[in-house]
């Protein structure tokens, strides 16, 4: 099926491994609001966005879900990839196969201050950008990067 034109304003926020049980797990890195927060967040700073919200612990569903956004009108996804962001060549193809659909791939820490193996970013090469450990302030930037990308190109 070809892309359909990006006129609306859905915004796709794709989370992936582990980010489920974000409030829970190791809250020292990540912190203590859970995913649902991060949602409900999001929906009251920016209300003209349509949000998609998406998590799944299974690399092919993150596909699957990518692919979606090529043809439902969707003008650009957040992505945190979780660990298949150091791993997933499959992932960073689903994200150029998107293409012209912007995709900004977020880390809640700063992976580049981690340990090495976190260092290795293969998704976000086909990102159009990357934010990395400012937490969950790095979603509320990139929804507000891709709403104004939508409206200078207009
Ligand atoms: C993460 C960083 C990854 O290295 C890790 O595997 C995650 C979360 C982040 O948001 O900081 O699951 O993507």
């Amino acid at each position: 099926m070809p892309p359909v034109a990006r006129h609306s304003s859905r915004i796709l926020v794709l989370n992936g491994p582990n980010l489920n049980l974000l409030g829970q797990r190791e809250p020292a890195v990540y912190g203590t609001g859970t995913l649902a927060d991060l949602e409900a967040e999001l929906r009251a700073a920016f209300p003209e966005v349509d949000f998609v919200f998406a998590q799944s612990n299974h690399e092919g569903a993150l596909i699957d879900r990518m692919h979606e956004a090529r043809t439902d009108g969707t003008l650009g996804v957040v992505m945190n990839p979780g660990g298949f962001s150091h791993t997933s060549v499959a992932l960073r193809d689903a994200v150029a196969s998107i293409a012209p659909v912007p995709v900004v791939e977020v880390h809640l820490s700063n992976v580049h201050a981690r340990e090495p193996f976190r260092h290795r970013l293969i998704t976000a090469g086909a990102c159009v950008g990357s934010i990395a450990g400012l937490g969950r302030a790095g979603y509320h930037l990139a929804v507000r990067y891709l709403v104004e990308r939508e409206g200078s190109q207009r």
